[in-house]
């Protein structure tokens, strides 16, 4: 088959770029996720910048010369949300929402449009994926709305931008990114390249007239449609959903934010009436743990500047394969291998002929080093048999010669277990100092994961 000369394929999933198909993505290693797209029709958004010669921009400036600006931020009535972007909406700022399809980040935007709408802003909600109807049904489980909140149902970006100037709104909420489609661009809706085109010019209207504009982006896994990652590095903020959908609560993490920290989570409970706050996620992610059962061990991890105790459960059952299985769901796959080594070489405990499962209670995804002793406290009463006291919670770093390394904001984490009634916290020898004395509770510090007494 003669193909036309002037076409690319892009991996949809994070938009790799390759002259001719591949069955994997040497980028992010992912399979099958290669779509044929034309090459886009150069347009001005698109390496403009560099041809541009504006004569005040081009001079450079002294940074000590640079008037700091002052952002003001809108709060979105949304707690949880608002410390997620880092204190509230900056004005003119792209925000990046994904996640899997159904989670709840429409009903989220839905809600951030409702307060911002009922403080008398003009917001404008476009949807292609959903009617005029079915958002109100949506809206109406969610409460009563304002005027102020208008609604459009279209996928031409043309028609969105003309939209957008005659309205003049604050905010404007596209969903979702992947039905937008721009004329000038002609590969399908929701391929790499018209994704980022729809992207590009949103973020000229931002910046141009100070809208914020949230995106929302759906996660594939087919590959059939560009998702959110090929979006990351043109936005302000990136913010992901995490959960499991048949689950209640929902996690919102900040993966990207150009105007605060990253790595705070906000935490929601899908309700009947939408998605309501939880300001306590400790007390959520405990709720419905097993009283004395063995490989269950409760681990305080720190998400941003707040610390979230999670329970760790582990179990080992005999493995009739060749390479056993290690199946995990929430700490790092490769996280929890090395421990295991280090329990075979340190502890002489071996899983070597063992299926191995290590879950995080809840399906909140933890990458933080401080959860490995909790890992290998769970490994190691699951394989036993033995409980740990379920008022008992650990953290500290476990490095190879099995030490038990010191962890940051150690104060914060005893602080936390004992706000929920924990009596012991198992934690670095090296961090006792640092925590001091703490009413009713018992410290226990240990150097080296040989110490832990079953
Ligand atoms: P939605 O927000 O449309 O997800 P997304 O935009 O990420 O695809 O839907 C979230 C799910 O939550 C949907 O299956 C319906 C459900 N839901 C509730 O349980 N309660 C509610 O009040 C609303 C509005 C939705
Ligand atoms: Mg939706």
């Amino acid at each position: 088959m003669a193909k036309a000369r002037n076409s690319v394929f892009f991996c949809q999933n994070c938009g790799f770029e390759s002259a001719k198909w591949m069955g994997q993505c040497p980028a992010c290693r992912e399979w099958n996720t290669f779509a044929e797209e034309p090459v886009a029709k150069s347009s001005p958004s698109r390496g403009g910048a560099a041809v541009r010669r504006d004569p005040n921009a081009a001079v450079p400036t002294q940074l000590t010369k640079v008037v700091p600006e002052d952002k003001v931020r809108t709060g979105t009535g949304i707690g949880e949300l608002d410390r997620v972007l880092g204190g509230g909406l900056v004005a003119g700022s792209l925000i990046l929402v994904g996640g899997d399809p159904g989670i709840g980040k429409s009903t989220l935007l839905l809600q951030v449009c409702r307060n911002l709408s009922a403080r008398g802003q003009k917001i404008l909600y476009v949807s292609g994926e959903e009617s005029l109807q079915q958002i109100r049904m949506r809206a109406d489980r969610m409460g009563s709305f304002g005027d102020d909140l208008l609604l459009l149902c279209e996928t031409n970006l043309d028609t969105i931008r003309e939209a957008i100037e005659t309205v003049r709104p604050a905010a404007v909420v596209v969903d979702s990114i992947q039905t937008m489609y721009n004329e000038a661009v002609t590969s399908a809706p929701g391929s790499v390249s018209q994704v980022r085109e729809t992207t590009g010019i949103l973020m000229q209207i931002a910046k141009g007239s100070g809208i914020t504009i949230f995106i929302v982006g759906h996660v594939t896994k087919e590959g059939v449609v560009a998702g959110p990652r090929v979006l990351e590095h043109m936005v302000d903020t990136v913010l992901y959903f995490e959960g499991d959908r048949n689950a209640s609560y929902r996690i919102l993490r900040g993966v990207k934010n150009r105007f605060g920290s990253t790595n705070e989570i906000g935490v929601f409970e899908m309700g009947e009436e939408g998605l309501k706050e939880v300001p306590n996620p400790s007390e959520f992610m405990l709720s419905g743990r097993p009283e004395n059962a063995s490989g269950s061990v409760v681990a305080c991890a720190m998400e941003g500047t707040r610390p979230v105790l999670v329970e760790v459960q582990a179990l080992a059952t005999r493995s009739g394969m060749a390479y056993p299985r290690r199946t995990v769901d929430g700490p790092d796959l490769n996280r929890v291998n090395l421990l295991l080594a280090v329990l075979d070489k340190r502890v002489h405990m071996s899983f070597s002929e063992m299926d191995v499962y290590v879950n995080i209670a809840g399906g909140i995804r933890i990458r933080e080093p401080s959860v490995d002793l909790a890992i290998v406290m769970a490994l190691i009463s699951g394989a036993r048999d033995r409980v740990v006291s379920d008022k008992t919670i650990a953290f500290g770093e476990v490095g190879l010669g099995g030490e038990v390394r010191a962890v940051s904001m150690a104060k914060q984490r005893v602080m936390e277990a004992k706000k929920l009634g924990f009596d012991t916290v198992i934690m670095p020898q090296v961090n006792l100092k640092s925590v001091g004395k703490v009413e009713n509770m018992r410290l226990v510090g240990i150097r080296n994961v040989k110490e832990l007494q079953f």
